[in-house]
């Protein structure tokens, strides 16, 4: 609909004709330019913005009126009045519109450059105290989704789109003295909207900070910083001239002086660099007539040679992480604190790179970046795979040249929106040192637009290379203007192909791998030795950072309780895909976070050449990792810890040192353990002196397995046809003959089993158990079982069920079938089966026995891989130790639950009432679990808030558990992980103590 043929000429509403103009981007902002806030002489120009005297944060309570459409907007809507919003925020998150969460599919018809009539618009408004001083008044927005049309005392100030990119308005001729009148009507969908189809909540508003500068009419407008690995920096400006002073710390090192005719050089002697490990930084003061800016520079540079890419002439593995701004109270509103929250728990997890997925981030998080030592990929504004799915019965095909994702790639009608965000990119962010390289954004397809993007960048930067992931060269366009070949979730074999490649010269990222949704990754480490494998390999960034979710409510303990899609009542949705992260939503760890600080960490340890020896080996680039680690050791058995000790070492960047630990050459009798624990001190990192950064542990003796004995007086049995009945001595067992279980164990009269013993074969799919439909059709998770034969017999010391039997369900033949042998001896019995399955079952999620134990069986000990929950793939945050927990701690409380609380590699797992002990053992080693919530429930909810306890407690002991993997949106669970099909066998001993 053209708002002019509805609007009252002349007035407000009859401006609103950019939104639908894709050549009309901004209108009355300033020209791009490097981020910066002046001060005024005299003040410390390196305090945080809001301490500026020419600074003034709008942040705060403004009107707000919502219209659902903007056909329903009144001419006049700039005299508003009905509600009251927080800025920054997102309408969506204060009753007004509701939020979608949509990942690759548009949330409107494709249609561009049009959107839908029935737009809806916000109408912020708030009042500016003026009063004339002779400086110009400049209003910033630095987000706004999706586009604002800017009036100042109801007079058109100018329009701009691009998100997540800063607008500033001149807007001082429209003010007079006293109050003033700022309203700013931002609508939800504009042309941009088809550029900014990122994975996330889509919410609206204004979600950054606002302000309004004070700053002469002649001022320094721009300026660009270079400052190199040899301690060359210069620096060119456009604007005012100014003087320059450089400060290592307090001291004055150089000064001078910059104007549009001549750039200032100088050379630092002896420059500290900056790198991830070592954010040197220094300082810079810009000083005009009337401003002085504070400048953090970075000696540092970037570059690939001989495809091999590096930083202050070394090659870096870049260990990263994406990240969204997406927080379940604030939207899209990262304020400093939760900024900085971010980025100190990626550094405490060993994190050294961040891409900002998939626009750039608030100004002030690169500064964070620049102080704390992070490596960013900086993206462009730009996501359009929604492209993929716009023809209703159209496929990608050469022939139709529907060339699905890089539609808006390839179409004229979208150049110049693609490179202003390009450019927007680039010069806001030119002078951070944390930025390493551009990238021209995510997942729209390569085409003309993009290539020119990239050469933009190119002309404006040649000092970082620029990335870009999405190329499928469908066309055979060529993507030589991109400095390295980056992909995403490519398994580790193909990235092995690629290097063999003898046609690509250009080193190789994986700008998005181990999707961490729900219980995973789980193949972290696989990826970490082959990025070690070879330099050309730049290394990757986990996918992704945080979930996101919507606030639903509050349970009755005050927790939120957390949404996703398809909970707000979305026209369409992704469910829980914005769930696929390393934190929850309020930035608790998930395990699998802790997985990356150990994968991730600074340095690793391996066994030497002598016996006792070990070598440790550094990860670090730049610094001398015994500066800023020291190590303590302990040995340890099933029995406990039996030495321990500390030291100091010296290792070089990349470089190793052997130690000697003579103790580990002790007589041992169990399996044996040696652990290194690394200690932060000197103040490493953001590590507090003393604080763990990471371990190792190693195996320094292996015991001969025992096998299991059988113990005490032979029993005795009864039978009748159902029936069998054991006793030994105060312990009875009830055999069922007819369901081959065991339905009762005693210990006096009191029975331990509330429910029979069962084979079990389910578990509640994790995400990235995208096979689980097999697993439903196949019934593994309420099969029926069909009983062939049961004997039994008295042998040497013990009482011997064997049985055949078979399970399945309709329809098809059993999944699988089994024989079973079961010792009863005189303290408990020894299980052993063996079962085949059927082609039906392609990947066992685990097999085991899960018994139900009643409530007050609770107290958990176990010697195995903890404390945290840990797989076959996934174990490397824990480690081989004796624990204990309450079962009521052993539960992940994944948002949209699933198996969880699994304990890899135990050779003891015990469960008690404080009178009764239920004790499972297998020196093999097995994975348990121990949890209050049955599989069948965390199979069935679709939140964490929705769980009801089982009124028993639930024990799996489980032969085999296959891998959690990263399939979700990554390769297969490797074959590594999976359970050897079709013939699996198990045993384990339980015992009643
Ligand atoms: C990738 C995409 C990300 C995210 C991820 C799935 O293809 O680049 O933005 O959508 O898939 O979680
Ligand atoms: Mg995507």
């Amino acid at each position: 609909m053209n708002i002019k043929t509805i609007s009252r000429p002349g007035s407000p509403k009859s401006y609103m004709t950019c939104h639908e103009d894709p050549e009309t981007l901004h209108i009355g902002t300033l020209e791009s330019h490097a981020y910066f806030i002046p001060f005024a002489k005299g003040q410390d120009a390196f305090a945080e913005r809001e301490e500026s005297a020419l600074f003034e944060l709008l942040n705060g309570e403004w009107d707000f009126d919502y219209y659902n459409s903007i056909i329903d907007m009144p001419d006049d809507f700039i005299k508003q009045g009905r509600g009251r919003i927080p800025v920054p925020s997102n309408w969506q998150l204060h009753g007004f519109d509701k939020a979608q969460y949509t990942n690759i599919n548009f949330p409107l018809p494709y249609d561009p450059p049009y959107v839908p009539d029935d737009i809806p618009v916000g109408v912020y408004g708030t009042d500016y105290q003026y009063s004339s001083n002779g400086m110009r008044r400049i209003l910033c927005f630095e987000g706004v989704d999706s586009c604002l049309y800017l009036y100042i005392n109801g007079q058109f100030a100018g329009y701009s789109q691009v998100s997540h990119h800063t607008s500033e308005f001149d807007i001082t001729d429209l003010l007079h003295e006293g109050t003033n009148r700022i309203t700013a009507a931002v609508l939800k969908w504009c042309d941009g909207t088809y550029l900014e189809d990122q994975d996330k909540f889509r919410l609206s508003g204004i979600f950054r900070d606002v302000y309004m500068l004070s700053r002469l009419e002649n001022r320094l407008e721009n300026y660009r910083i270079t400052a190199d690995d040899q301690g060359r920096l210069a620096v060119c400006a456009t604007g005012a001239a100014a003087k320059l002073r450089l400060y290592d710390k307090d001291r004055l090192i150089s000064e001078g002086e910059v104007s549009e005719e001549n750039s200032f050089e100088t050379t630092v002697e002896n420059a500290k660099l900056w790198s991830a490990e070592s954010p040197y930084l220094y300082r810079l003061e810009i000083e005009t007539d009337n401003e002085l800016i504070g400048e953090r520079v970075g000696f540092r540079k970037v570059e690939i040679t001989n495809g091999i890419f590096k930083l202050n002439g070394r090659h870096i593995k870049l260990l990263g992480v994406n990240r969204h701004d997406s927080y379940p109270d604030t939207g899209y509103y990262a304020d400093r604190e939760k900024m900085r929250r971010d980025l100190t728990l990626m550094k405490r997890h060993n994190i050294n790179a961040v891409r900002t997925s998939h626009y750039p981030n608030a100004p002030e998080f690169y500064a964070m970046c620049d102080e704390l030592g992070l490596y960013v990929i900086d993206e462009a504004d730009l996501e359009t795979h929604g492209c993929v799915n716009v023809y209703n019965d159209l496929k990608w095909s050469r022939e139709n040249s529907y060339n699905g994702i890089a539609l808006i790639a390839k179409d004229p009608m979208f150049k110049t929106a693609i490179l202003d965000r390009e450019r927007l990119l680039v010069s806001r962010d030119i002078n951070r040192p944390c930025v390493l390289m551009w990238s021209l954004g995510n997942e729209s397809g390569w085409g003309e637009n993009m290539r020119e993007g990239a050469k933009l960048i190119k002309s404006l930067d040649s000092t970082r290379p620029v990335h870009y992931e999405s190329t499928h060269r469908l066309d055979d366009t060529s993507d030589d203007v991109l400095d390295m070949v980056s992909e995403m979730y490519t398994s580790t074999e193909d990235i092995r192909k690629f290097l063999d490649r003898e046609d690509e010269k250009r080193p190789f990222i994986l700008c998005e791998y181990c999707h961490a949704m729900g219980n995973g990754p789980g193949d972290l480490e696989d990826y970490f030795e082959v990025f070690s494998s070879s330099d050309r390999l730049i290394g990757g960034l986990v996918w992704e950072w945080a979930d996101h979710a919507v606030i639903l409510g509050y349970t009755e303990d005050g927790k939120p309780k957390y949404g996703y899609g398809g909970d707000s009542g979305e026209r369409h949705d992704d469910g829980n895909f914005c769930m696929d992260a390393l934190c929850y939503p309020d930035r608790t760890p998930h395990t699998g976070l802790l997985e990356v600080g150990q994968v991730y960490r600074p340095v690793r340890v391996t066994k030497g050449s002598t016996a006792d020896s070990f070598i440790i080996n550094s990860q670090l680039r730049f610094i001398d990792a015994g500066e800023y680690l020291s190590c303590k050791w302990e040995i340890t058995s099933s029995d406990g810890k039996m030495s321990e000790g500390e030291f100091n070492f010296s290792v070089p960047p990349m470089g190793s040192s052997e130690i000697v630990i003579p103790e580990v050459s002790g007589s041992f009798e169990k399996d044996s353990y040696i652990r290194f624990i690394f200690t932060a001190k000197n103040g490493y990192s953001v590590f507090a002196d003393g604080e763990e950064i990471c371990f190792e542990q190693i195996k320094i003796f292996t015991s001969q397995k025992a096998i299991s004995p059988t113990n005490g007086k032979t029993p005795e049995y009864t039978e009748t046809p159902l029936e069998y009945t054991i006793t030994a001595g105060d312990k009875r067992y009830i055999f069922n003959r007819r369901t081959a279980q065991f339905d009762g164990i005693f210990k006096g009269d009191k029975n331990i089993l509330a429910r029979p013993m069962q084979y079990n074969f389910f578990r509640a799919p994790v995400d990235n158990d995208t096979m689980k439909q097999d697993w439903y059709s196949a019934h593994l998770n309420d099969y029926i079982i069909k009983v062939y034969e049961t004997s039994i017999s008295q042998e040497q010391g013990c009482v011997v069920i064997s049985t055949s039997q078979s399970f399945g369900w309709s329809i098809h033949q059993p999944f699988a079938k089994m024989q079973a042998v079961y010792r009863i001896d005189g303290s408990g019995i020894n299980v052993g089966c063996e079962a085949e399955f059927s082609n039906k079952v392609e990947l066992l999620p685990r097999f085991g026995l899960r018994l139900f134990v009643p409530k007050d069986y609770d107290d958990v000990a176990y010697y195995g891989y903890g404390p945290y929950e840990s797989y076959i793939d996934k174990h490397y945050a824990s480690y081989v130790g004796l624990f204990r927990a309450d079962i009521a701690d052993m539960h992940e409380d994944y948002i949209r639950p699933q198996e969880n609380g699994s304990h890899y590699g135990c050779t003891e797992m015990s469960v008690s009432d404080g009178a009764t002990k239920l004790t499972f053992t297998q020196p093999e080693g097995f994975s348990f679990s121990a949890s209050q919530y049955t599989q069948e429930e965390l199979a069935a909810k679709r939140h964490n808030f929705e769980l009801k306890k089982c009124e028993h407690n639930v024990i799996c002991a489980d032969f085999k558990m296959a891998g959690v993997g990263s399939a979700a949106c990554g390769p297969q669970l490797a074959d590594k992980y999976r359970i050897p099909l079709p013939k699996v066998s198990g045993s384990i001993r339980i015992e009643i103590r």
